[in-house]
């Protein structure tokens, strides 16, 4: 393809790449491809990485805001990272959980040394993760009284697309194709007074919280908000777990998004950065939560296994770093300090939201086509909902990376 068919082809992109319109949106997409069309791809293909950019067959480099939706936390080609994958292939790729690996044991213990939690489990997946800390939160309220069973999650969440987290998933082009979703789990506004009222000792087992809720706009939950939220939950037996997907592991700048909250939730879930782009994830929790779980109780096939463990243990040290998470700090000051100016300058920008290196702005006209036009200008960056753009660059961004992808976010505006 050259690369002015692929300019007219982005040009003509009007969807942001990471959302999927077919059948939500009563149009189905087709392509030549054999994979089927859940994503609306945008028309670039990337052949390889390395630092903060991606660059597709001609060579032409693309500056990643993205990060393969904050999976990429240490951008490409990153030497540590690859010593990592490499030293996993000489060792054990997957035995099951029926028997015990050490990486799987040293991930947990590392886990358990840096956050709140007593045990953990592990997934695939950022879903797989929601879906067991909801399993986890009925099994542990059930102690308490057979009603209590209800989860609620808020106003703007995104907990994934299985059936148990998608009814936990505020976003009716999502759910509705799939009625009847999973009864018990309900939805309520980001709002005290109300949550008050609906989180009823009897009846509720747990409340799931992102305190950065990124599909849903990018929106930086107050940290009084969530202290109050805890002081309700723990004053009434209810499970608090915040959903640590997207905005945990160093995104906002200290490596778990609650320390900033200073509270101690029941349950963390934690997936994309973990495993350094391999699927896994990982629920942390309480010693209270796991004690009402027996063998059984839950599981699956691959989680924690040796050869992804390894590599995470790799990752969660190097993303744990206090280097890297002061740089984060810093940077992403500098960077959210930056977005105010370009919203000021250009006139083109109504709000700016974000912490660390996950933002969100809110733009005139549809986010669609800035990500199109950042596209087509060498910018990597993606949509959360119609209006804002996102952007999620790698941890290892450095200012200059990020200035020259506001320059282009100038432009385009
Ligand atoms: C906050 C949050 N929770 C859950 C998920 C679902 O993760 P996965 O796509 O790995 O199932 C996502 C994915 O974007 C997310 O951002």
């Amino acid at each position: 393809m050259t690369a002015s068919t692929m300019k007219a082809m982005i040009n003509e992109t009007t969807d942001s790449m990471h959302e999927a319109q077919p059948g939500s949106a009563g149009q189905v997409v087709t392509t030549d491809s054999p994979i089927l069309a859940t994503y609306k791809r945008a028309p670039v293909e990337f052949v390889r990485g390395s630092g903060v950019y991606l660059y597709d067959a001609e060579g032409t480099a693309y500056l990643d805001f993205v990060s393969g939706i904050a999976v990429n936390a240490l951008g490409y080609d990153d030497a540590g990272l690859k010593a990592a994958m490499h030293g996993a292939v000489d060792g054990l790729v997957h035995t099951s959980n029926l028997y015990h690996t050490s990486p799987g044991e040293r991930l947990a213990a590392a886990l358990v040394a840096k956050s709140f939690a007593d045990k953990v489990f592990f997934c695939n997946s950022g879903a797989e993760a929601n879906e067991g800390a909801f399993k986890f939160a009925r099994r542990w309220a059930r102690t308490k009284g057979d009603a209590k069973h209800e989860i609620h999650a808020l106003r703007g969440a995104f907990h994934g697309r299985l059936f148990g987290t998608l009814a936990a998933t505020d976003r009716p082009a999502y759910r509705l194709p799939f009625r009847p979703l999973t009864p018990g789990v309900s939805i309520f506004e980001r709002d005290l007074a109300e949550l008050d009222a609906a989180l009823s000792e009897d009846t509720v087992a747990a409340l799931i919280v992102e305190p950065v809720q990124g599909e849903g706009g990018v929106r930086v939950l107050d940290h009084g908000f969530l202290r109050e939220l805890r002081a309700v939950t723990r004053a009434r037996n209810i499970a608090l777990i915040l959903d640590e997907i997207q905005c945990g592991l160093g995104r906002t700048g200290t490596l778990f998004a609650y320390e900033q909250a200073g509270i101690e939730p029941d349950m963390v879930t934690l997936a994309k950065p973990l495993a350094g782009g391999l699927p896994m994830g990982a629920i942390l929790m309480t010693r209270a939560i796991a004690e009402s779980i027996k063998p059984g109780d839950h599981g699956t096939t691959f989680g924690g296994g040796p050869f992804v463990a390894s590599v995470a243990l790799h990752v969660l040290q190097r993303l744990s770093d206090p280097a890297m998470l002061r740089h984060v700090t810093e940077v992403g000051a500098w960077f959210g300090h930056e977005l105010h100016e370009l919203a000021r300058r250009t006139g083109r920008i109504r709000q700016v939201r974000g912490a660390g290196l996950m933002w969100g702005v809110d733009v005139m006209g549809t986010a669609a086509h800035v990500v199109s036009e950042s596209l087509a200008n060498g910018l990597l960056v993606c949509s959360a909902g119609d209006y804002t753009v996102r952007m999620l660059p790698p941890l290892i961004s450095t200012q200059a990376d990020l200035a020259r992808g506001l320059s282009i976010l100038e432009e385009v505006l």
